[in-house]
């Protein structure tokens, strides 16, 4: 049941004064997120219903590589983080509790996991195994920022493999790029992998998936067939400056082709970590001939909140956002223009009860207000169909139908015949929908 009359969406007609990106402007403007406090940010019903659509789409696509969901603490003994030497991380918030044991919140997993599979993992037989969890991170960012896309607590997909060998990572990193390229895909977004520097975690070889959008703080270098974190591109051998002199900004060239730079969000990282942290937990395993041997392991992050992000960067337009259907938080904003107790209302609550028995998620505006109110919020909310039953549809015979991405208006809806019919024709159209 979500009826607008008794839901909890605050729109807002003017964005939060400090707000730049886009996607903190629309975010909070259309009732998705609420700021607490610096980079503290909560989920409202309907973002929170966005959020969790990008979790089952990971949460599918990593189940289909055989990776074994679980949970562990964010509260953690800080010895843990001792041991491989992370205790002094700036970002890692430390406390103590009531008996003075030093204890940590953890901003990422890999001590925690790696301390369970040295207790557990004892053969070769073991393994391989990729464990994977959505948990809240803590980070102590030194610049929280933009709404959602960088704060100090956000839920985070991460998942370890454990391997026998360096072959056996090369293959569950490779069962990783194939799941991670069939999630971003899956969200609708336009994204780049792009292979990433090692960074802080340590390793192999790491690759990033970014979203280009405005507010983006990474740059990605790009030419047919090629696509770069900056930083690594301007390392490649081939790739040359073009000076310009003064008059212009400085041009890249990958051969004869010539690199755009775009600002892009990273929205997952992934690493070949080796044994990295095998060795300092004491992660081992018996090989075929009984010798000890230590654990390759691998890391895989992705965060839920920054694709939500993107995706509102990538597709809004000036009158809001505009989801992808795969992560729209309702299929259909169903808006009834006529008064409690008219033939048009009853007409509207028809079609809301046709659509919710027949499964279609929708959110019906069937509150007191201006026609022109209710039209101004469904296209802040970004709902992909927008159906609409007044007076004129009961001439017409017609449920009114906009796309939201373009705000075109499609062909009209038959209203009151056969509901069958109706959920036939609502599916054909989502269908049709980015
Ligand atoms: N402060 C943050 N707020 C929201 N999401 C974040 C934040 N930091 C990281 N993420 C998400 O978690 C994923 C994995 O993070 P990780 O690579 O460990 O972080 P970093 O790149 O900051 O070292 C990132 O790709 C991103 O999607
Ligand atoms: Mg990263």
């Amino acid at each position: 049941m979500t009826r607008l009359s008794n839901y909890l969406l605050p729109t807002e007609k003017q964005a939060p004064a400090d707000a730049e990106a886009i996607s903190h402007k629309l975010m909070v403007r259309a009732g998705l997120i609420r700021q607490m406090g610096a980079g503290m940010w909560t989920w409202l019903p309907a973002g929170w219903r966005v959020h969790q659509r990008v979790v089952a789409i990971i949460r599918q696509e990593l189940d289909g590589i055989g990776a074994q969901e679980m949970l562990m603490p964010v509260l953690q003994p800080a010895e843990l983080w001792r041991k491989t030497g992370r205790l002094d991380i700036d970002e890692l918030f430390k406390l103590q509790d009531r008996k003075g044991s030093e204890m940590v919140l953890a901003m990422t997993h890999e001590e925690a996991v790696t301390f369970h599979v040295a207790q557990t993992v004892r053969s070769y037989r073991d393994l391989p195994l990729i464990l994977y969890h959505f948990q809240v991170k803590e980070r102590d960012e030194p610049r929280p920022r933009a709404g959602v896309l960088r704060t100090r607590e956000f839920v985070m997909k991460d998942s370890y493999s454990f391997d026998r060998d360096r072959a056996g990572l090369e293959e569950n990193y490779a069962l990783h790029i194939g799941a991670y390229d069939r999630i971003m895909a899956r969200t609708g977004l336009r994204f780049y992998r792009v292979e990433s520097d090692v960074g802080m975690m340590g390793g192999l070889g790491a690759d990033e998936y970014m979203a280009p959008c405005p507010a983006g703080e990474d740059q990605v270098a790009l030419a047919p067939g090629y696509a770069a974190n900056v930083e690594v591109a301007l390392r490649h051998p081939d790739i040359r400056e073009v000076g310009d002199g003064d008059a212009h900004p400085p041009r890249y060239m990958l051969g004869d082709q010539v690199l755009t730079i775009e600002p892009a969000i990273e929205i997952g990282n992934i690493f070949k970590l080796g044994t990295r942290y095998s060795e300092p937990l004491g992660a081992n395993f018996l090989d075929e001939a009984g010798n000890e041997q230590p654990i390759w392991m691998g890391s895989y992050g992705i965060g839920p909140a920054r694709i939500v992000a993107a995706a509102v960067e990538q597709f809004a337009d000036e009158y809001g956002i505009s989801w992808p259907r795969a992560l729209a938080p309702f299929a259909v904003h169903l808006i009834a223009l006529g008064k409690p107790d008219t033939p048009e209302r009853e007409a509207c609550d028809g079609v809301y009860e046709t659509l919710r028995a027949g499964g279609v998620e929708v959110l019906y505006d069937d509150r007191e207000g201006q026609p022109g109110e209710k039209f101004a919020d469904a296209e802040l909310l970004g709902c992909p169909l927008r159906l609409t039953v007044g007076r004129k549809s009961l001439e017409s015979g017609e449920i009114e139908v906009q796309l939201r991405r373009g705000r075109q208006q499609a062909a009209g809806l038959a209203l009151g015949g056969d509901p069958e019919a109706l959920l036939r024709a609502v599916d054909e159209l989502w269908r049709s929908l980015p």
